[in-house]
Parts: C-alpha cells; structure tokens; sequence
C-alpha cells in the first residue's frame, strides 16, 4: 500500500524546490512485504511485514529503498494503517516534541486539522495531560473530527480572532502549513517563549500552473521575519522538513528512535492513524483531485490489490486544469469519476 501525502501534490504541480528530472514515479512511504535483500542487508527477512519511506517512487507494485528507511510493521497494524502511519507522525511528534517541547498544560494551533498530519497532532497532543488543540478545517469536516481537536475553527475565518477569543493570550506551539501571509499571524498569536514551526506550503498550491510570475507571486506573499522581534518579544520560530532531514541531511537513526516511540504509544492504543479511503493504483487521478478538492479527513491510500471502480457512463472525466481559479469543493465528490472506497 501507499501513503499519499499533499506533497504528492505540490510535486505534480511543481510546487517544490528542485523537482527530479520527468519521468518520475511519485510517493515517499510505503507497505507491504520485503521480497529480496541485499547482500549485505542484515535485521530484515523475505516475508517480513514492512513500511518505509522511499525518496520518490513508492507508487509502484515493487519499490526498492535502502534498509535505513525500513521499520518492521507489528502484528495488530494492517498495511493501510502502516502506510498511513510514518509520515504523518514522526513530522507530527518531532515538530511537537522534539521542536516545541509540548508539555502538560500547553496550548497548540494546527492548520489542515482534518488531514494526514492534522490527526496525528491530534492525536499526540492527546498524549500529554490537558493539551489544549485549535484547529482549523474545512467546516463540512467538524463534526467527524470535533472529538479529537478542543476548538475547532472554519479555515475561512479569522483564525486569530478566534483563537483570542478562548485565549487572549494566545498559544505555546503554533504548527503553520500554509505558510504565505499566515507567518507574520502566527507568530503574533504566541505566547512568551512560545514556539512556531513552519513545515508546509500549502498555500502555494493553488492550481495555477508554475511560471516564474507564479511562483515569484508566491514568495513575495511570504512575510520576512525581524530576528530582533524574536529577541524582545521572547518567541521562537523554526521549520521543519521530514524528507530533507531523512534523504539529505542523514538522520535516519533519529528518525528510528522517533519511530520506535510512536510504535509503543501504537501497540498502548494511544495512536492510531485515520484512513480516509482507498484507492486502486489506476485511480491515483480522482485520489488526488480527492486532496487538491479538500475532501479527505485523514489520509487517502493506494492499495496495489485493490480493483478500480468501474467508471460510471454519465460521469464527467474533468478534473480542475491547472490555470484555473480553485473552485469550493468542500468533499463534494458527486460529479467525480469514481467514488472513494471507505474503510
Ligand atoms: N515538513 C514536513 O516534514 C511535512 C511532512 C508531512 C506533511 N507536511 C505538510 O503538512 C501539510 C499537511 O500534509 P498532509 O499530507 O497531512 O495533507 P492533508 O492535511 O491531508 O492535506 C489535505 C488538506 O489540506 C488542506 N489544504 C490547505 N491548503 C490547501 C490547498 N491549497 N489545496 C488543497 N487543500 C489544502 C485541506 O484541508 P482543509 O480544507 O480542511 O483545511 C485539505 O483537505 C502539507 O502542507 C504538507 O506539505 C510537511
């Protein structure tokens, strides 16, 4: 199985720095079952249950990752939960406990409550004795995911209205996936010592096609930060990115560490990762329209088993074309080709 991921987007659309040379298979994390090692492969066997994370190329029925970037699946995880489980957590539980030192008592916004990485926030945060969470979602997303999030607000409105309203003096962790004109917000909601952690770009996602005006547009809505700011007003900002920590920056056995913790808070019941729905590999075209239209609430899967759902004669093959202005979707996905497979 496969994780999809919102940066599986952005790389479709060429939001990112860098992109490898077409053609290209997509997909950073995997399942499945190990069917040949290397020569010098140690701590794995063939047949052994697994799920990984792979620098592109995870969309496929074979994938080939080194063994740094493989962690053994336990008994009671099936492979779409596996596939839905490393990304989304380990970003979820560095940026909270390994940048942000959430503890008891502590107050966190979340952006994109309802998603993949959402949920895991969520559910961490649950984790630490009266962690207050605001999110913001898509409203048509509230009533599923109000029990794990403490204030949930519409992702039009005035987030930081919002959150004042409960907590005039803000939050201790503000977690920023949009990025663009939400930085300059959130560091203003936190509280002394508080911590902002920007580790997405959703915002840049907008359907245009990359140009140079494009993108250039895009930065230029990104506000500078005063480092002299951060120092009288006590406030700490920083990023983070799982992919360049792993594939670039050589942190796989912090990662490892990361991941046997999450594995024990897995087998404790404390986490478990929200599937949105599944999706046959021939699919992979309506699973992501699913995202870009903001219809998922957890994380969208392709399972390499699955058979595709016969298309329906009358339905439109139309998917949003690239150029044009983002229409409100809100999870209406009546006119799609295929429906999602819920779990
Ligand atoms: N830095 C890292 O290491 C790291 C790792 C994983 C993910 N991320 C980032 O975390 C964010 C969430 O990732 P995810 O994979 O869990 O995805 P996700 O939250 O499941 O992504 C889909 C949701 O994002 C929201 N959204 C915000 N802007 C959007 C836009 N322009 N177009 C479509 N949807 C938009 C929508 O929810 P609402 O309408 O409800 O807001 C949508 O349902 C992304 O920005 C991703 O790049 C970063």
């Amino acid at each position: 199985r496969v994780g999809l991921n919102f940066i599986d987007l952005m790389v479709r659309q060429g939001n990112i720095d860098n992109p490898p040379k077409t053609p290209l298979v997509p997909g950073f994390e995997c399942s499945g079952i190990v069917e040949g090692l290397g020569d010098t492969a140690k701590g794995f066997e063939i047949g052994d249950r697994v799920m990984a994370f792979v620098n592109y190329s995870s969309w496929g029925e074979v994938v080939c990752t080194p063994m740094e970037f493989v962690y053994k699946i336990p008994d009671d995880m099936g492979y779409p939960e596996a596939a839905a489980f490393p990304m989304n957590f380990v970003t979820a539980y560095m940026m909270l406990f390994e940048v942000a030192n959430l503890r008891e008592g502590m107050s966190v916004l979340v952006h994109s409550a309802g998603g993949g990485v959402g949920q895991a926030v969520a559910q961490l945060c649950s984790t630490i004795p009266d962690v207050t969470v605001f999110g913001t979602a898509s409203s048509f997303k509230h009533e599923a995911i109000k029990d794990s999030i403490t204030h949930l607000i519409d992702r039009n409105a005035d987030y930081v209205q919002e959150v004042k309203k409960v907590s005039p003096d803000g939050v201790d962790i503000v977690l920023d996936c949009l990025c663009g004109e939400n930085t300059g917000k959130g560091l203003g909601l936190l509280k002394p010592l508080g911590t902002y952690i920007l580790y997405g770009s959703s915002n840049m996602v907008t359907g245009e096609t990359k140009s140079f005006f494009s993108f250039a547009k895009s930065w230029w809505q990104v506000e500078k930060v005063n480092p002299i700011k951060l120092y009288e007003e006590n406030k700490v900002m920083a990023g983070f990115s799982l992919l360049n920590l792993l594939f670039k920056q050589s942190r796989s056995d912090q990662v490892r560490a990361v991941m046997d913790k999450l594995l024990a808070l897995y087998s404790q019941k404390k986490i478990k990762p929200l599937v949105d729905s599944l999706w046959a590999l021939e699919e992979v075209k309506e699973a992501m329209q699913r995202i870009h239209d903001r219809g998922n609430i957890g994380k969208l899967i392709l399972d390499v088993e699955k058979t595709p759902t016969p298309l329906m004669a009358n339905d439109s093959t139309e998917t949003s074309e690239a150029g044009e202005e983002e229409e409100e979707h809100e999870g209406d996905n009546g006119s799609k080709e295929r429906t999602p497979f819920i779990q």
